[in-house]
């Protein structure tokens, strides 16, 4: 196996051989979390701990059951019950969590980079669950994952990422792991929610949804991420929706099979039907947060495996 990483920080720092060993893995626990019993004992002995400084369902449900159905004890910090709370500081908190020996510390944080900054204070394997606007490396992973299921490959791919690029680390880490997979990229988005730049990703930019979707294999659609705006990106949720709203009629442009996804929480009516996303014919929304289970598993595992190698070298070193 390809996998050589000691945090997993961000998809720019995987290469393609990297991707495949995790998506491959991650395809065997999803064998195994559909059996009746969902047990492993590969992070036994090992400490999990969940550090979210931000709101989240599905990463930080995944990434606890994840470390649970892998024998790991698993502690989830409550931000909004700690120290952080009086002050202490995102490094103060992790290094005071660092003394008490966690093995594997997922976190998630506001600030874009401030995952990076925390891996270099701490002895344990970091696994970023969203960082401001820069990563969010294990959705991008499930995602990968379930496009690869539901087509049969992950590379030379037409796949659409539409709505709010601008504040979405979601479409940052799947920009990055699609290039990789040598797949054709559209972004497809407002004028004020399509970043600077991001033409030098070697996409193609779009601001009209028909256009930008005919023959899309994959459709990407995004939250609309209000929080994190702070002046008028969009006339109205309403034209938001009639202009870029993913419905029936839009969705005709793509192919005739191709996939609707969307990574969670979803503001129905505003950036996707509510029926296109509960249609089990088209969408694939349910089958990105089963795949999210096991793309976290895989994660944990290769990095475990990865820390207990070290900490083995370093032992013999020590008895040499
Ligand atoms: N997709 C995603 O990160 O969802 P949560 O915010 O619910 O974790």
């Amino acid at each position: 196996m390809t996998f050589r990483a000691r945090h997993l920080l961000g998809i720019e720092h995987l290469s393609p051989q990297e991707i495949t060993t995790i998506l491959d893995l991650a395809d065997r626990y999803v064998d195994m979390n559909r059996r009746t019993v969902k047990q492993s004992d590969v992070l036994s002995g090992l400490t999990q701990i969940n550090m979210f400084f931000e709101a989240s369902t599905r990463t930080q449900a995944s990434f606890e059951l994840a470390g649970k159905r892998l024998g790991a004890d698993v502690m989830n910090m409550s931000v909004a019950l700690s120290s952080v709370k009086k002050g202490e500081t995102l490094i103060d908190t992790a290094m005071t969590l660092n003394a008490m020996q966690p093995d594997l510390l997922v976190v998630r944080h506001p600030s874009s980079g401030a995952v990076n900054l925390l891996a270099s204070k701490v002895n344990c394997a970091v696994l970023n669950a969203g960082d401001g606007r820069h990563e969010h490396p294990t959705q991008a992973l499930l995602d990968a994952l379930t496009i690869r299921r539901a087509k049969g490959r992950i590379q030379r791919l037409t796949v659409a990422i539409c709505g709010d690029i601008a504040h979405s680390r979601v479409a940052r880490s799947n920009l990055i792991l699609l290039g990789k997979m040598e797949n054709r990229i559209r972004l497809i988005a407002p004028p004020t929610l399509m970043p600077a730049g991001v033409g030098d990703f070697g996409c193609e930019l779009y601001d009209d949804m028909r256009a930008g979707l005919e023959g899309a294999d994959v459709v990407m659609m995004l939250r609309l991420q209000k929080e994190r705006m702070d002046g008028g990106f969009i006339p109205s949720e309403r034209e938001y929706y009639h202009r870029y709203g993913l419905d029936a009629e839009k969705l005709a442009h793509a192919k005739p099979d191709a996939i609707v996804m969307h990574p969670g929480p979803m503001n129905r009516g505003v950036e996707i039907d509510g029926e296109l996303a509960d249609d089990i014919n088209r969408s694939v929304i349910q089958e990105q947060v089963e795949m999210g289970v096991a793309v976290r598993m895989a994660c944990m595992d290769l990095l475990a495996r990865n820390l207990r190698a070290e900490r083995g070298r370093r032992a013999v070193g020590v008895m040499v």
